[in-house]
């Protein structure tokens, strides 16, 4: 591999270009998590400022919050182009959506944000920022909450770095292919964890074929978010939660 296509941990969105088209078969098995979120995100009806999204991905939180909470503006931000593409396409569908859903596909760290947020949704991302960019980007964010706003956070539920291997997606069957995923997790230096995806697709008369790739996460719990940011938690699930002031 050329050195210029090696994965690295700097802006680790790049690396969800080779499986964006998985990304929602990996989140299938997470609908527990989803549940709680709409749930949660639905009792906030009174909100008035703009909720913030804080990567994207292809679009299963912001059509969350759409859907609970169905008056909200919605700032959506997603710089990966391939996981972005999905979230155009599906915000294109609906009308409402298009009225109601901006896209920005710069880093958070470098997006315009209104002077007011009602809410901030940040699912599956804050892993990608080590410490010193996490207390960069709540510098960034905190002034901006509007009195008693939530901060819906989901993790990896993996609160210290370990090395561990999982089978993420077993024989999920689309037409004549089937999809298999098996996900496995090194430690690297200190809190970093570097993730390795490999995808099986076979079926429909073609050969099996197989695509790895890697990512980087931090490992910290949601009690350390809380720490952080000087906000209460309250657990949805293991790796989901709300902060609150
Ligand atoms: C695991 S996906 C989560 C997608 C979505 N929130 C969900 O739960 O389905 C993480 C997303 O964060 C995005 N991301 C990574 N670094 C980012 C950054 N600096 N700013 C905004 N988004 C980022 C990635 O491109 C990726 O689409």
């Amino acid at each position: 591999m050329a050195p210029a296509e090696m994965p690295t941990k700097k802006d680790s969105y790049k690396n969800y270009t080779k499986v964006a088209e998985f990304y929602p078969l990996s989140v299938r098995g997470f609908t527990q998590s989803e549940q709680m979120f709409r749930q949660e995100l639905s009792r906030f009806s009174a909100i008035t400022h703009p909720v913030l999204d804080i990567g994207s991905g292809t679009g299963r939180t912001v059509l969350a919050i759409a859907e609970s909470l169905p008056e909200v503006e919605i700032i959506a931000v997603e710089p990966s182009t391939t996981m972005r593409a999905v979230l155009m396409h599906r915000v294109m569908q609906d009308e409402d959506l298009r009225r109601r859903v901006t896209i920005f596909s710069d880093p958070i760290q470098a997006v315009p944000l209104p002077e007011k947020l009602g809410a901030i949704v940040a699912y599956g991302v804050l892993g990608h920022f080590d410490r010193p960019e996490r207390q960069h980007l709540w510098r960034q964010l905190m002034p901006k909450l509007a009195a008693g706003a939530p901060v819906f956070v989901e993790l990896l539920p993996i609160g210290k770095p370990v090395d561990f291997e999982q089978k993420l997606v077993q024989g999920e069957q689309i037409g004549r292919r089937s999809y298999e995923a098996v996900f496995s997790g090194k430690a690297e230096k200190g809190d970093l964890l570097r993730i390795k995806a490999r995808w099986q697709i076979s079926g429909g008369g073609a050969p099996p074929c197989v695509i790895e790739n890697t990512n980087f996460w931090h490992a910290f719990s949601l009690e350390d978010l809380a720490q952080e940011t000087g906000l209460q938690l309250k657990r949805l699930t293991p790796e989901s939660g709300i902060l609150f002031s």
